[in-house]
């Protein structure tokens, strides 16, 4: 069977990562987390100093650095690890205006358009569906609401052993969400031709089937 490209975009918490894992893993494809990408330039650039609104700086930055995304899913910045240092509160808040910098994302979708050029992929992120792959065999976009959204994190917080607060986290995620979707490039949108499906009601596993249904029917 031909190897397609599934792309996978939505906002902050809609568990697009968990679900992108399960479908890769049950489809033999290779699952690649464009989130991660943006996290690592990010933590790079705390880490150097490099002001956070400054594209040309920030992009300098980005050619210089090597991002790795490993089958198993570590990450690594050149030989640094950087897994872990990249889901911190601090990268996590301010990963959007690097993001938002237009030289970074046509570099990042370069790198991107290169992993997925022979297919087999589930990649999620933002404007996937939209900028990155617009020619995906499928589309999808998931959503739920910030309420919901906010629950899963402050409850994979408490799994992880630390307790959160409930309303900063809904604010935070409502703020990353509105910075991803107002920015000028590639901003968070659902593609024309996306299947969006709400996951506000539903398991993983309900999600999971549901997109393998999907990619049944378009392969
Ligand atoms: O998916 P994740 O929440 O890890 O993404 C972190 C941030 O990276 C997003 O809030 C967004 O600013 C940026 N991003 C993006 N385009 C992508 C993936 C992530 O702008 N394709």
């Amino acid at each position: 069977k031909e190897k397609i490209n599934i792309a996978i975009d939505g906002p902050a918490g809609a568990g697009k990562s968990t679900v992108a894992k399960l479908v890769a893993r049950k489809l033999g494809y290779v699952y690649i987390d464009t989130g991660a990408m943006y996290r690592t330039l990010t933590y790079k650039a705390i880490k150097s100093g490099v002001d956070l609104h400054d594209n040309g700086s920030l992009n300098q930055l980005l050619s210089k650095a090597k991002i790795e995304l490993t089958p198993e899913g570590k990450v690594f910045m050149g030989s640094e690890e950087v897994t872990e240092l990249i889901r911190t509160d601090e990268v996590t808040n301010s990963v959007s205006f690097v993001a938002s910098q237009s030289d970074v994302r046509f570099e990042m979708l370069t790198r991107q358009q290169e992993m997925a050029k022979q297919g087999g992929t589930v990649m999620d992120g933002r404007d996937i569906g939209t900028a990155v792959l617009p020619n995906a065999e499928v589309k999808i976009f998931l959503s739920a609401t910030v309420e919901e959204r906010a629950k899963r994190r402050y409850e994979e917080n408490l799994a992880k052993g630390y307790p959160s607060d409930f309303e900063q986290l809904k604010q935070e995620i409502a703020l990353r969400d509105k910075r991803d979707s107002e920015r000028e490039t590639a901003p968070l949108k659902k593609a024309d031709d996306a299947i969006e499906i709400d996951t506000t009601n539903l398991s993983i596993d309900e999600v999971v089937v549901a997109i393998l249904r999907i990619v049944e029917e378009r392969s």
